[in-house]
């Protein structure tokens, strides 16, 4: 049987590859967690050789857990953590530096300066984003200031920059293929996403030789041939993006106002808004959804930094659950009389309030409040954080004009309770599919259907199969109270309060 598909995707916390056949069912996996590195507070690295190394871990298990010969892979997609950064020697392929990853937070006082210099706008209306460490261009600059001599080799065109689809691409290549695609360098802070094209203003401002930056192509293009040595067949691969906007791809959000949210460790909701670039003004990104055939969506995009991150914190800080399977169940049970809230700003508040100084808070508490209140005010936590994200999206886009619908996928939506709440906190219906492997997928399906052996996007998108919708049940005077003391908790947190 042909038309079987890999998809990569490397995450924040572990490598994965999932081998799909051609009916886009998955049939295997490989999966291999990671060290997250802490060399300061607010700092996160990881080593570029365990991502490397775990991902090729993870696709040849995918393989032989598939039982099929790696030739009867028609092609590659792969889908990654976004902005992270890697900088390696163009000659030896070896990094000068371990990664620094999204969450990372040591260019916040770089990202202040630009800002004092009012520079914010100049970035935003060319990249989409804001002036936040969250972001690829001040860490790359970080980096070429502190690594000794790192600026001059990149000058001379002796380093290579990537996000981490360019590292795994030019690994798999053997170094052939230097190359990204639209939607991870829509999130690096020196792209122009108006022109499509690297901004030499932007360069300047941050120092970034363009001598280091690789080529940009569509999500779906030929990026190339992953070497048999490496997975036992010279293999294609022809689909890239980064993981939300492949999970966007994989729920067949492909019509402007509609809207997915996943719920990884982190939240990213990001809705459709078609080919046309509007501005956030309610502190949303526009970024870059998917690139086909040269033409590009764009997406509103709303991030949170801490959304699973919560229940793990329950688990490994809190120790009051044993596994993220029991915290449902345990908030279930809390007192309905108590309003405790959790602002989880561990790393900071992302959309809409992007504050890095931040730190987390609870409010409410009494002398009753228990584990079962923590569990509760956790999970709420993401659907208050997911409602904002909404309004600020109805503000900056008329959506409730027009036809419009959330999908949802990641780890926290199998729980029945916490989608039940969701679409109580958010007054909207929330979809969720048969399938929540949609990161894979979206990579999987940009690769199949350049291939030629998966359907189109029209195809595509039929396919996609609810599995429930959850409808608000919550009245309006008890919704619009527990709101209240949300936001009320989230002024408090704020590192200006
Ligand atoms: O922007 C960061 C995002 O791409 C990370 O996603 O799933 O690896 O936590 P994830």
């Amino acid at each position: 049987m042909s038309g079987y598909i890999l998809a990569i995707d490397q995450g924040t916390t572990s490598s994965r590859a999932i081998v799909f056949d051609g009916k886009m069912r998955s049939v295997a996996s490989g999966q291999k967690e990671f060290r997250q590195i802490f060399p300061q507070s607010g700092w996160v690295e990881h080593d570029p050789e365990e991502i490397w190394q775990t991902t090729l871990w993870a696709a040849r298990t995918a393989i032989d857990n598939a039982k099929i010969a790696p030739s009867d892979i028609s092609a590659i997609g792969i889908t990654n953590q976004r902005e992270t950064v890697v900088v390696w020697d163009r000659a030896t392929g070896k990094p000068i530096h371990n990664a620094i990853v999204w969450q990372d937070r040591r260019t916040a006082r770089m990202c202040e300066a630009l800002k004092e210099k009012d520079l914010e706008k100049t970035f935003s209306e060319k990249t989409g984003l804001l002036l936040d460490p969250y972001f690829s261009g001040t860490k790359l600059s970080w980096l070429l200031s502190n690594v000794q001599g790192a600026r001059e080799r990149a000058e001379r065109g002796e380093l290579c920059f990537g996000t981490i689809d360019t590292f795994l691409l030019w690994r798999l290549t053997g170094g052939k293929s230097f190359l990204t695609d639209a939607t991870n360098v829509s999130r690096t802070l020196i792209y122009n996403i108006r022109t499509n094209d690297w901004d030499n203003e932007l360069l300047d401002l941050l120092d970034i030789p363009r001598a280091m930056l690789p080529e940009v192509r569509d999500c779906a293009a030929d990026f190339g041939m992953a070497q048999k040595e490496l997975l036992g067949a010279e293999i294609p691969i022809l689909g890239i993006a980064g993981d939300q906007q492949a999970a966007t791809i994989g729920q067949a959000c492909f019509k402007p106002g509609m809207l997915k949210s996943t719920y990884g460790t982190g939240c990213f909701a990001l809705l459709n808004i078609g080919g046309e670039m509007v501005l956030s003004k309610n502190r949303l990104l526009t970024t870059i959804a998917y690139r086909l055939d040269g033409q590009t969506t764009y997406a509103l995009e709303g991030s949170i930094f801490i959304a699973g991150a919560a229940v793990q914190w329950l688990r490994d800080g809190l120790k009051i659950i044993k596994s993220a399977g029991e915290t449902a169940a345990l908030a279930a049970s809390a007192d309905p009389s108590q309003q405790v809230y959790l602002v989880p700003a561990f790393t900071g508040l992302g959309a809409p309030w992007w504050d890095p100084d931040a730190r987390g808070s609870i409010h409410g508490l009494t002398r009753n409040s228990g584990p079962a209140e923590f569990a509760r005010a956790a999970l709420e936590s993401v659907c208050y954080q997911t409602r904002d994200l909404a309004d600020a999206m109805h503000k900056d886009w008329k959506v409730a004009e027009r036809e419009t619908v959330l999908r949802v996928d990641g780890g926290m939506v199998a729980s029945d309770w916490t989608m039940q709440a969701l679409a109580d906190i958010l007054d909207a219906p929330v979809d969720r599919p048969q399938i929540l492997e949609t990161t894979a997928l979206g990579a999987a399906w940009l690769a199949g259907s350049r291939a030629g052996v998966w359907p189109d996007m029209k195809g595509f998108a039929e396919s996609w199969a609810l599995e429930r919708t959850f409808k608000p049940e919550m009245d309006d005077k008890t919704r619009e109270a527990k709101l209240k003391g949300w936001h009320e908790a989230v002024k408090r947190t704020l590192s200006g309060s």
